[in-house]
């Protein structure tokens, strides 16, 4: 197996190097601009080392993970020495491996394999990633190397090309940072009849894992319930009165939402066509 490095000892480096030691690859060490970082990594990695800087990490390393933040990829695949027969990687959703252009320019192969996980922080991350979609970017045989790294960590694959990647992680911000936007703002709507938004999460917590079973086992458009998958429009109309009472700013947001929710309850069956064109009038950005 390749010998691993990592430059960046956030939550996603230092999982990687954790997971990938565990599953038997060798991790000779990690550097970062924070001594106590790299310490944690190391300290959680065994047989990996601290080294004071990237370009004495990337002598030692077969294959370089780069896990800083995504502004400073290009600069630092760029401002090191790579040599043929050596690997450099990156973790981003949104870069391609157009932004490893530098190490690739001096003989290096290159590739980008991107865990669709949400790393809140190094523990939770080290518990999550096992199982994660691997989103893979890269030609042979650096390929085949990540999509072995990413069936060793029990992951699904992926295999994206340059053009994919943009789209691929709007997506997966739509499917992850907006629904914790959409449940911030439900739960904050609760101080409204005299609740805290934490008594809102105790009470959406068992309806979200409801519904993201039904979304497993009944999938779309079945798992739709609620007003618009029966037809209700009067009580889609006492939604919106209420809203331009206490939150006017939200009904952008509801009628939105509401309009892309109208085709997925036709597509379920519950909704007559007079009805959704009721409710598409009512949802209409205007009015
Ligand atoms: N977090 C997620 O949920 C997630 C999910 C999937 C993929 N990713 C991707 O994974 C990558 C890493 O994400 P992360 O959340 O672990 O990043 P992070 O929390 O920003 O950690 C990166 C670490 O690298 C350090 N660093 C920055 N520039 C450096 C340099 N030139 N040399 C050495 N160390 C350097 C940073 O220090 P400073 O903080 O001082 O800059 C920080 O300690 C990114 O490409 C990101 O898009 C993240």
């Amino acid at each position: 197996m390749v010998t691993l490095g990592f430059i960046g000892a956030g939550p996603v480096g230092t999982t990687f190097g954790v997971r990938l030691a565990q599953k038997g690859y060798p991790v000779v060490g990690v550097t970062d601009k924070h001594q106590a970082a790299a310490e944690g990594f190391a300290g959680r990695v065994p047989g990996s080392r601290v080294y004071a800087a990237g370009q004495a990490l990337a002598d030692a390393a077969e294959m370089v993970f780069i896990t800083t933040a995504d502004d400073v990829i290009a600069a630092v695949a760029s401002g090191l020495t790579w040599r043929r027969g050596q690997t450099v990687v990156h973790c981003s959703g949104a870069s391609t491996v157009e932004v490893l252009e530098g190490a690739r320019r001096q003989g290096a192969a290159v590739g980008s394999i991107h865990p669709c996980q949400s790393f809140a922080g190094i523990e939770q991350a080290i518990a999550n990633l096992p199982g994660s979609t691997f989103a893979i970017e890269a030609e042979e045989p650096v390929k085949t190397t990540l999509t072995d790294m990413a069936r060793a960590l029990d992951g699904a694959i992926v295999h994206l090309s340059s053009e994919d990647k943009v789209l691929y992680h709007a997506a997966a911000a739509i499917a992850c940072n907006y629904f914790v936007t959409i449940e911030k703002l439900a739960t904050d709507l609760w101080r409204n009849f005299g609740k805290t938004p934490a008594d809102g999460v105790r009470a959406y917590l068992p309806l979200l894992r409801g519904t993201l079973a039904n979304i497993e086992t009944v999938g779309f458009p079945g798992c739709l319930t609620g007003p618009i998958a029966r037809g209700d429009v009067a009580t889609v109309r006492r939604h919106l009165s209420s809203l331009q009472k206490h939150a006017p700013d939200m009904l952008a947001l509801y009628k939105a939402l509401g309009r892309f929710t109208v085709p997925i309850g036709e597509e379920k069956g519950g909704l007559s066509a007079e009805k959704a064109a009721e409710l598409r009038r009512l949802l209409a950005e205007q009015g």
